[in-house]
């Protein structure tokens, strides 16, 4: 198979994936970033754009449907659009948006997209996208605690995939219309099991370590 130019050896609109990795920052809902802290984490929309790009065959690297460079141009910027939709925050789980992007993928790799190995992988980002993008993830790091983040984010949540909770608290629900698309019934079980791990140590500390009474000159309320 002879190699064709991809995307990211020509052009990518870095204005657009360089605001939105900006805007990402600031996110707290729904971000891998709340899960565990991790020094060195690049943003998605980031890793996201390079995945695409580095997988999606320039316009150049096809002659015969491209001959000429205004329509390069014209396919390129076809392509940019669909990385200016694949980078924002709140198409991460946008299936038009992923679909699109998906399906450039299998056509500049023939239906046979590579798997992908982060070798160094940190809090997991890269593989993370690369499993977004429809492709197989691997990753691998030396810190235990970077493994643990990244089996959190690929290697846990598309065992659960689609199932219902097993929370007896959730289980009524079960068969009521509830969508336990995804890894919803997960995180219905994660959010049910961190409710007891936050009250029950509270209760049982409580019976052992009375609160003590400040004189109310001094009391201060302890922000929660
Ligand atoms: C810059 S961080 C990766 C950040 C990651 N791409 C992310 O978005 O979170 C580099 C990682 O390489 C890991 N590392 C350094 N030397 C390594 C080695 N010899 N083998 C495996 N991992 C290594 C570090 O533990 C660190 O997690």
């Amino acid at each position: 198979m002879t190699y064709r130019k991809k995307l990211i050896e020509v052009a990518i609109p870095l204005d657009d994936i360089n605001r939105e990795s900006a805007r990402e920052k600031s996110i707290r809902h729904g971000h891998p970033s709340t899960l565990h802290l991790w020094w060195a984490r690049r943003p998605l929309a980031a890793c996201r754009a390079v995945i695409f790009a580095s997988l999606v065959d320039d316009p150049s690297a096809l002659p015969e449907q491209f001959p000429t460079p205004e329509a390069q141009d014209a396919e390129r910027e076809r392509l940019f659009d669909i990385m200016r939709e694949l980078v924002k925050w709140d198409n991460s789980n946008n299936k038009t948006v992923l679909d699109a992007a998906r399906a450039e993928i299998m056509r500049s790799t023939d239906n046979n997209p590579p798997p992908l190995l982060d070798p160094f992988c940190g809090g997991g980002s890269i593989p993370l996208e690369a499993q977004r993008l429809g492709l197989e993830a691997h990753g691998s790091d030396l810190n235990p605690v970077a493994v643990l983040i990244t089996k959190a984010l690929i290697e846990i949540p598309p065992k659960f995939a689609g199932k219902p909770p097993v929370n007896p608290a959730s289980r009524g629900r079960i068969g009521a219309g509830q969508d336990w698309s995804g890894a919803r019934g997960l995180a219905e079980d994660v959010r049910y099991s961190a409710r007891g791990c936050a009250t029950r140590p509270r209760s049982a500390s409580a019976t052992c370590t009375p609160r003590s009474r400040c004189p109310g000159s001094t009391a201060v309320a302890r922000p929660r």
